[in-house]
Order: C-alpha cells, then sequence, then structure tokens
C-alpha cells in the first residue's frame, strides 16, 4: 500500500519536516530501485544526494516532484515544490518570461516572471526565446521558472552537469543567494563530490536502493575546496561511495574536476 502527502507547510504552526519519507519503494518490473527507503529533510535543510549512475536518484527525485507514484511505503512533500533537471526543458516557442510562468494562472503573471528572471540576473533576456539563449542562461530561466512557484522544496537533478566549469561556480553561488534569501529545503542530485560539500548541509548517499550513508557538513560558508577541512570531509566521502583514495590521488593529477561517475564508472 502507498500513499503520497501534501503538506501546506505555510500553514503548519511548529514546521515539520516538509519531506518525510517512510519505507518507500518503487520498483520497474522485478528490478527494485527504491527499496525501503527512510528519509526526512527539515524546512531549509540543504541536502545533496550522491550514488552511483542507475542507483535511483532520479527515479526518487521523480517521486518527489509528482512525477511518478510510488508503489508501497509513505511519501510526505509540501504542495508548493518545483524541480529543475539536468537539461532546462523551456517550450522553444515561447518566450524565457512565459516559459517561467508557463502552467501557472496568475493575473500577475508577467510581473513575478520579470521578478524571477531578475532575481537570477536575466532582466535582459525577457523577450528571448530559448534557441537563442546560451547553456547557463537557459539553465537560469528554468532556476526562475521552479522560484516563481515559491518552493518549500526544490529538487534539482544535475542541473549544473552540462554546464562548463566557471558556469557551474556562478551557479553554485546563485544558488546559494537563492536558497538563503528564499529558504526553501533543496535536494540536489549531483555526480560532483566537491559540488555536494560545497553547497549542502548533508550529503546522503544512496545504494542499494536505501539511504547507505551520510555525512554533516559542518564547514562554515561560504565554502571553498582550499579551506580547512574540506579535503578530509572529501576523502571521507569518496570512502563512502567506495573509491579509493589512492586511485583518486592518480586520476586527480590528469583531471583536477573531481566527478564520482568518472571514478566510479571508468
Ligand atoms: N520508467 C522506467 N521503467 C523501467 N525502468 C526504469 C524506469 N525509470 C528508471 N528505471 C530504471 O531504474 C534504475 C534507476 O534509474 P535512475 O534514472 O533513477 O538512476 P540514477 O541514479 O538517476 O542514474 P544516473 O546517475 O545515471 O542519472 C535504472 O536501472 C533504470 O533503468
Ligand atoms: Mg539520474
Amino acid at each position: 500500500m502507498s500513499s503520497i502527502d501534501l503538506l501546506n507547510t505555510t500553514k503548519s504552526a511548529h514546521s515539520p519536516a516538509p519531506v518525510q519519507l517512510r519505507n518507500v519503494v518503487r520498483q520497474f518490473g522485478q528490478q527494485r530501485v527504491i527499496d525501503g527507503l527512510d528519509l526526512d529533510i527539515a524546512p531549509g535543510e540543504f541536502v545533496a544526494l550522491l550514488g552511483a549512475s542507475g542507483s535511483g536518484k532520479t527515479t526518487l527525485l521523480r517521486s518527489l516532484a509528482g512525477l511518478d507514484s510510488i508503489d508501497s511505503g509513505q511519501l510526505v512533500v509540501p504542495k508548493a515544490r518545483a524541480a529543475v533537471f539536468q537539461e532546462p526543458r523551456l517550450m522553444p516557442w515561447k518566450r524565457a518570461w512565459k516559459n517561467v510562468v508557463l502552467g501557472l494562472h496568475i493575473p500577475d503573471a508577467r510581473a513575478r516572471a520579470v521578478q524571477a528572471l531578475t532575481e537570477v540576473g536575466l532582466a535582459h533576456r525577457l523577450e528571448a526565446y530559448p534557441a537563442t539563449l546560451s547553456g547557463g542562461e537557459a539553465q537560469r530561466v528554468a532556476l526562475a521558472r521552479g522560484l516563481v512557484r515559491e518552493p518549500k522544496l526544490l529538487l534539482l537533478d544535475e542541473p549544473f552537469a552540462a554546464l562548463d566549469a566557471l558556469t557551474r561556480i556562478r551557479m553554485h553561488r546563485l544558488i546559494i543567494e537563492l536558497w538563503r534569501k528564499h529558504t526553501p529545503a533543496v535536494l540536489l542530485v549531483t555526480h560532483d563530490v566537491d559540488e555536494a560539500i560545497l553547497l549542502a548541509d548533508r550529503v546522503i548517499v544512496l545504494a542499494n536502493g536505501k539511504i547507505a550513508d551520510q555525512l554533516t557538513i559542518d564547514l562554515p560558508r561560504a565554502r571553498d575546496t582550499g579551506q580547512e577541512g574540506f579535503q578530509a570531509i572529501r576523502a571521507r566521502l569518496l570512502g563512502l561511495l567506495g573509491v579509493e583514495v589512492e586511485t583518486v590521488a592518480v586520476a586527480e593529477s590528469r583531471a583536477p574536476n573531481t566527478s564520482v561517475r568518472r571514478f566510479a564508472h571508468g
């Protein structure tokens, strides 16, 4: 038996965890991708989700976003939630501002779109069609589309993976700035261990359909990879992911941008 409850967190007096999963199962045929998963995310908490390719991260995110069902267990999520994926998923025939408010039936739609696009630094691209936007700009439009819904839960599935390194750094700063301002709970799927440590309060590792491990990141913000304690957390996290530290050292001398996908899956 399964149940999905939508929590209206704006009405609750004592702010319960906006995300509560109990014994959640999702299977495709005989394959149990999510297998008895328990997870709570606190109001305003930033959680990063790591795990091997095919471990079920997107499956979990889709269930949380309401884009897919679960087979059994309990899943509580806020009604106000938004998801941003690796690709921006914009309607090519609609201008940027119209993409931002797509599906929203509100009288002040344009003003709300302008506000959201301004927040992501795109006030000058309101009328642009998606084909004329850079990858980073398109992803910022997707982020604005999420923000305009004033989510209590923001779901991000590798939203920076397709961006170049510099744009990615800018997006990290932007996401932290927006998170601080709007204070949603965030669940960020990433393959990048450094990204997880730079952004999250807590990193969880998905394996065999469950939360296999987790680590609280108590480094002061703003963070950078050179700060004291960063490398120790990184080594611990790579250990949890089953990556040999020796292997990492060799691989890093060739490619400085650490990615779990690269190490774990060749
Ligand atoms: N609609 C579906 N029908 C059948 N199998 C599916 C479906 N969606 C996902 N799966 C399977 O579930 C497993 C988990 O897929 P999922 O996309 O959640 O992995 P992931 O952790 O997001 O991987 P990646 O890091 O590569 O994005 C995979 O084996 C996938 O083939
Ligand atoms: Mg995925």
